[in-house]
């Protein structure tokens, strides 16, 4: 049960961050999610929770926009005058075989995915501090623990954001803060549905479990994360990912 606290998500308008907004809901925390774009989605996914009886709040913020994530923070701050959990789920792809990758396609990633993991950090820091209390938890992925081909870009702000979460997990440790990184194998969302039939037949081909991860499967383990019940897990990178990696 997460009653009473206030839980933000980034990316929470679609995907992974949509079911994780809910199930954070289902705990009865009070969530406030954001998205870049997908205003709609957004509003849907606010809409599923406000019809369980819960509560749910979207915001328009760019988390790669260091402005837009103060705002966004500090709207949310005066509002609730506390952050207990911070979801940063928020992610992009921009795909290519690296000789031929720009450095527009290299700084949208790194931005969005890590530098936007930063921002977002940076905001709830000082407050979870003042509380002793926080619970930080960062979406990376397997492909930043063993790369991939045509994705530097990201295998390099995922690793990045796995570096983060361990100098994070220290020195933010001795304040009652715990950050930990989530390491998702393929999951079933509109990032994977690009994937033409054949790769997809070749990425199930190397799952042992023989299928794609659900955005349940991510969600429970950040429900888990953020509950008391995982007070004493810190700096971990825990994979989900039907056992593709190990
Ligand atoms: N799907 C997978 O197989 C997989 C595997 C490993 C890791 N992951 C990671 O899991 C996370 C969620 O992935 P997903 O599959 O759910 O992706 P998705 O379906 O493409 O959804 C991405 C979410 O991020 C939001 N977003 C994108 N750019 C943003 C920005 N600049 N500011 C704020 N929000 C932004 C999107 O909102 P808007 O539409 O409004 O922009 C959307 O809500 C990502 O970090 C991804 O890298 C996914």
């Amino acid at each position: 049960m997460l009653k009473g606290k206030i839980a933000v998500v980034t990316g929470g308008s679609r995907g992974i961050g949509r079911q994780i907004a809910i199930d954070l809901a289902k705990e009865h925390a009070t969530v406030i999610l954001n998205y870049s774009g997908s205003v709609e989605q957004a509003e849907k996914t606010v809409q599923q929770i406000l019809d369980l009886g819960l509560q749910a709040e979207a915001h328009l913020c760019n988390v790669s926009d260091e402005v837009q994530t103060k705002d966004f923070f500090s709207d949310i701050l005066n509002k609730y005058e506390r952050i207990d959990i911070l979801v940063n789920n928020a992610g992009i792809t921009r795909d290519g075989l690296f000789v031929k990758m720009s450095k527009d396609d290299f700084e949208s990633v790194l931005d969005v995915n890590l530098k936007g993991t930063f921002f977002c950090i940076k905001q709830v820091a000082r407050q979870m501090l003042k509380q002793k209390f926080g619970r930080i938890i960062n979406m990376s992925s397997v492909i930043g623990l063993v790369g991939n081909i045509g994705q530097a870009n990201y295998s390099a702000a995922k690793a990045g954001i796995i570096a983060l979460t361990k100098s994070l997990a220290k020195e933010l440790g001795s304040r009652g803060i715990t950050v930990n990184a989530i390491a998702p194998g393929f999951i079933d969302t509109d990032m994977t549905k690009e994937l033409s039939p054949e790769v997809k037949e070749k990425v199930i081909e190397q799952i042992p479990l023989k299928k794609y991860g659900t955005p349940e499967d991510i969600s429970n383990l950040v429900t888990f994360l953020a509950s008391d019940k995982a007070g004493y897990i810190t700096g971990q990178v825990i994979q989900v990912d039907g056992g593709m990696v190990m």
